[in-house]
């Protein structure tokens, strides 16, 4: 039995990930940690310092803010991590870069199998457009999220990045821009509304054609089912850094 201590329990991927693992045989929720209390069939901390679980492995689905904190936590309890929250800055990557030395850390912004795999899409199809064709990336997602652009945006351009010959940069919006849309640029834009679980699409703008490739979560699972098949990965792991790249 692989016994999971998930952060950020009370919040929708928290909820999503209980009912998940709750439905497996080989794993449970032995203890959840959040920043409220809330009602939930393992005990629950505010404090992680409060937390003497044993565990073999945690998963994060919480704020940014926490996320330092966690990776120590996991480190001081030689538990195995699998981090999913977003907007993590440098700092955080060369945290969780330490941390690898002493236990696994899988990461990333996005869990799901098809985003994964649009990623490779992207790898595949950036240098043979790369010469003749702008790229930008749409995301849209529910009026409750908070970081913007989403991680995933991110990750995606980060894609097309890696994948092109030559150097580009982000650009976000295009409020009180007024040049020519440079190749060297990689436009990325937010749409918040609604419920929308998450939709990305990027698009590749040339002479007289265009492509799109899109993604759209239809519902939260998805991303509880990369964590649980990350932690699965992960469990039983010396240390190292770890991505979906390794799943996939
Ligand atoms: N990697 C992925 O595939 C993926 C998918 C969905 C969401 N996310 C990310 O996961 C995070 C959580 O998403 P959500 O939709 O569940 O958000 P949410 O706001 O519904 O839940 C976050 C939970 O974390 C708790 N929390 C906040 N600060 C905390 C702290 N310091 N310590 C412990 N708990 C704390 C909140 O109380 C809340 O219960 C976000 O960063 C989101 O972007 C990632």
């Amino acid at each position: 039995m692989i016994r999971v201590i998930i952060n950020g329990c009370n919040g929708r991927m928290g909820q999503v990930l209980t009912r998940q693992i709750g439905e497996l045989e080989d794993m449970e929720v032995v203890a959840g940690i959040d920043r409220v209390a809330g009602e939930a069939a393992y005990p629950v901390f505010t404090d992680a310092a409060e937390c003497d679980v044993e565990a073999d492995v945690l998963i994060d689905f919480s704020h940014f803010t926490a996320v330092p904190g966690i990776v120590d936590f996991c480190v001081s309890k030689k538990i195995p991590a699998v981090i999913c929250t977003t907007a993590l800055d440098e700092e955080c990557q060369k945290k969780m870069d330490e941390a690898s030395s002493v236990i696994p850390v899988f990461q990333s912004a996005n869990m799901s199998l098809g985003i994964n795999a649009l990623a490779k899409a992207i790898t595949a199809i950036t240098p043979v457009l790369e010469e003749n064709f702008n790229v930008e990336i749409v995301e849209t997602h529910h009026k409750k999220k908070l970081d913007s652009p989403s991680g995933t945006a991110i990750l995606l351009a980060d894609k097309v990045k890696a994948a092109a010959k030559n150097a580009k940069n982000y650009i976000y919006g295009r409020h009180s821009k007024h040049d020519e849309f440079s190749m060297d640029n990689i436009g990325i834009h937010a749409i918040r509304g609604g419920t929308v679980a998450g939709e990305h699409t990027v698009i590749y703008l040339g002479p007289d054609e265009k492509i799109e490739l899109k993604h759209t979560a239809l519902s939260r699972d998805i991303f509880g089912n990369g964590a649980i098949a990350a932690a699965r990965f992960i469990t039983g792991k010396e240390n190292g850094r770890f991505s979906m790249d390794d799943l996939v």
